[in-house]
């Protein structure tokens, strides 16, 4: 284990709904990092939401429950502007495959540019480069077994959700 950490870092997303594959970069980003801030974004320009932000805020709260260094808020405004706000300098963004790199790179530049704002990239642990939210819900939607893909609070929700 490398010693040391390095202040803040501020991880965005939709988390809709939060899967095995963002907590392994928020776990992996709390013991590198002196604190962590996750941060929802209420809406995505790509996608309708399916949970409300306060729902979702609310898995990721509680699933990120035993990292002490890890808060969970909701991502007001542009998240250059937000990051720098929190004092935060440092974006970590988890990627999958190459197909995340495209998008990912420009918002990188753009927050860069914006703000002055990093970001770093964490490649997801081979375990979870399929998995991704829409997949969970396509899955859920069908009512399929997403047990491997998130923790069993979410699965509840999603659910619950669907039976609605
Ligand atoms: O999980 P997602 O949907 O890929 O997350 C996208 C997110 C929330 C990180 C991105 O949309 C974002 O940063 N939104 C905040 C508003 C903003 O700064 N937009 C400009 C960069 S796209």
């Amino acid at each position: 284990m490398i010693g040391g950490s390095t202040s803040a870092a501020l991880i965005p997303g939709s988390f809709d709904p939060v899967t095995y594959g963002h907590l392994d970069v928020v776990g992996r980003a709390a013991a590198c990092f002196d604190r962590v801030v996750v941060a929802v974004a209420p809406e995505s320009s790509r996608k309708e939401p399916l949970f409300t932000v306060d729902d979702r805020l609310a898995m990721l709260v509680e699933v990120t429950d035993d990292l002490a260094n890890v808060e969970v808020v909701v991502l007001e405004g542009l998240l250059a502007t937000f990051a720098v706000r929190h004092g935060v300098r440092a974006v970590v963004k988890g990627l999958r495959a190459v197909s995340d790199f495209e998008y990912e790179l420009q918002m990188a530049q753009l927050n860069l540019r914006l703000a002055g704002v990093e970001t770093l990239f964490m490649p997801t642990t081979p375990d979870h480069s399929f998995l991704s939210s829409s997949l969970v819900r396509e899955v859920a939607r069908y009512g399929g077994d997403v047990s491997s893909m998130v923790p069993v609070s979410v699965a509840r929700r999603l659910q619950a959700r669907f039976a609605a």
